[in-house]
């Protein structure tokens, strides 16, 4: 039975105080008892804290993002080691907001994947087509080779490890959210793709997560499709009643 996934993929948004205080929120507002993996990723500074914050809870955490390389002159990064340490072991990468203002290319991005995957570590891998790819009947073309290029070089036994995140670009932050027929569209077409290169069971197996303004309004009737496990949340995720939605419509 696939895993139903929502996490939430805070951004550069709370500091130190305000992350305390949403996961106080969040801890009294999430159901101990959903079967939904819930999952929170604030920033860098913040991630040791919130996995002591949560540790008796049923909310895991997650990274936003980190470097390749196991250590090394990279002012400013962090390796999985880091993460692992502070007791992380879930990173999403290659979100389109790394890939557009970072510059992050699918080589980098797959080179990313593999050494998140050589630490055993869970990765919720991002991709999407932009709103000018969707426009000219090309957004088939670009998610596919954004998973071949970032993604495929991986072994069939690395799948147990990823969820992939469907995150059409034009829906991010825009309140413009794809139809649940559009992305129920582009999942089925996502695991069908997988079927072919990595077989029956992987495909079944994978989670395919939505996202792009996921909010309380819209997300039963999204989450509702057969080819959607959930979803990776941004704005949404910031206020605890409507991520405790978002839970909650699984
Ligand atoms: O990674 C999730 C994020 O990109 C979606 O953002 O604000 O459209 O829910 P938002």
């Amino acid at each position: 039975m696939r895993k139903k996934i929502v996490a939430g993929n805070w951004k550069m948004h709370k500091n130190a105080e305000q992350t305390e205080d949403l996961l106080n929120e969040l801890i009294a507002k999430i159901p101990t008892d959903t079967e939904t993996q819930v999952i929170v990723a604030p920033t860098f500074v913040n991630l040791a804290s919130a996995v002591a914050h949560l540790e008796f809870t049923n909310i895991n955490v997650a990274a936003q993002n980190m470097h390749q390389a196991e250590a090394g002159a990279y002012t400013g990064e962090i390796s999985a080691d880091m993460l692992q340490n502070v007791g992380v072991n879930t990173v999403i990468l290659g979100h389109s907001e790394r890939r557009a203002i970072f510059n992050e290319t699918d080589a980098l991005i797959a080179s990313k994947v593999d050494t998140a995957l050589e630490h055993d570590m869970t990765v919720i891998f991002c991709f999407g087509e932009e709103l000018k790819d969707r426009q000219s009947a090309n957004h088939f073309n670009v998610v596919e080779n954004q998973l071949k290029d970032g993604l495929f070089h991986t072994k069939e036994s690395d799948w147990g490890n990823i969820v992939l995140a469907y995150e059409p670009v034009w829906a991010i932050g825009t309140g413009e959210t794809a139809s649940p027929e559009q992305a129920q569209e582009m999942h089925e077409f996502i695991r069908e793709i997988v079927r072919k290169n990595y077989g029956k069971e992987v495909a079944e197996e994978v989670s395919i997560l939505y996202g792009g303004s996921v909010k309380p309004e819209n997300a039963k009737e999204i989450f509702s499709k057969a080819d959607v496990d959930g979803g990776l949340i941004g704005g949404a995720a910031l206020k605890a009643d409507d991520f405790a939605a978002i839970v909650n419509a699984i």
